[in-house]
């Protein structure tokens, strides 16, 4: 079995974040797809209030109940307001409270301001499956397209934040059981996306550092948009030595790229145990890319 599927094949949910623009997006759903490929029941899940995937695969709408894709996967968007609303009526039981927060002007804009309370609804859902709470979620594994590295880092933290405010009743009770879900490695994984490039490699050794450091967990990484040289930087320096003017320079100027995208993915090499790499596909095709990015992380 190829390495990457024996590395992801016994989790039950993967976060996927990385700095801003990186390709965390398209990293997930090629995740999503080889791990539905191999069998398994997958959701992919976005975060937050818009998505990304109804216009990249040109969907008529992604909602917080999954939809299922011709790809072979679901597909769902989950809020902290759909997630909360689930939460507060199918957890707590809490109708009164339902109607006090949702139809009303004022509690609704606390709730999107109060620290916190979006990332542990939306954490909690994701989590609800294994902890056999809420609606039933029958996936072998949830991937989730998760935050940029920052916001990601208050996401994972919410329960921790949450257990302190609330020490006990079912709030704090289920924020220990969903801490106890996501720095569990034998359940929940990390993938940190990043280019090949000084900023968001930099954000991403910060982001594992803290993963550990906070969590105690570690991060697979993923090398995106690598750019593959047309020969081999012994042969482009032979190149740039033997020719003068335009072919010289440019020998010279590819064998620049291919020596820096080595140094940095030896600085993520010095850092975690597996790292892949996702060449720069030239598609604008978004199944093209998928499967190009799916074919890059079986072969890893
Ligand atoms: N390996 C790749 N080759 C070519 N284009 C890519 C690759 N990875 C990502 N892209 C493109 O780069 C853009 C940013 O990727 P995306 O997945 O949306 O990043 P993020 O979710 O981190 O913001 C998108 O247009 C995406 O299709
Ligand atoms: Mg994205």
């Amino acid at each position: 079995m190829p390495q990457n599927q024996a590395r992801w094949a016994d989790k039950r949910i993967l976060f996927v974040s990385g700095k801003g623009g990186v390709g965390k997006s398209l990293v997930a759903a090629a995740i999503a797809q080889e791990q539905a490929r191999a069998g398994r029941k997958v959701l992919l899940v976005e975060i937050g209030d818009t998505s990304y995937y109804k216009d990249f695969w040109g969907l008529p709408a992604v909602s917080h109940e999954p939809i299922p894709l011709k790809q072979g996967f679901d597909l769902a968007l989950w809020s902290g307001e759909s997630c909360l609303r689930e939460y507060v009526l199918h957890y707590l039981k809490l109708e009164k409270l339902y109607h006090l927060f949702f139809e009303n002007k004022v509690m609704r804009s606390l709730i999107n301001v109060a620290p916190g309370l979006n990332e542990i609804a939306i954490l909690g859902k994701i989590t609800s499956g294994i902890r056999r709470v809420g609606p039933p979620l029958n996936y072998d594994l949830i991937v989730v397209d998760s935050y940029a590295t920052g916001h990601a880092m208050a996401l994972l933290q919410a329960p921790k934040g949450m257990m302190e405010a609330i020490k006990f009743g079912p709030m704090g009770h289920h924020s220990r059981e969903m801490e106890a879900v996501v720095q569990n490695p034998k359940l929940t994984g990390y993938i940190v996306v990043t280019l090949l490039e000084e900023m968001p490699v930099v954000e991403t050794l910060e982001f594992n550092e803290q993963l550990k450091r906070e969590m105690g967990v570690e991060a697979d990484v993923v090398g995106n948009k690598f750019i593959e040289e047309p020969a081999s930087l012994e042969d482009l320096d032979k190149m740039s030595q033997q020719n003068t003017g335009g072919l010289g320079d440019f020998a010279k100027y590819l064998k620049s790229i291919g020596e820096r995208q080595a140094e940095f993915l030896g600085k993520l090499k010095s850092l975690s145990k597996n790292v892949s790499v996702v060449p720069l596909i030239f598609s604008n095709d978004p199944s093209q890319l998928v499967a190009g990015a799916e074919e890059a992380l079986r072969q890893a």
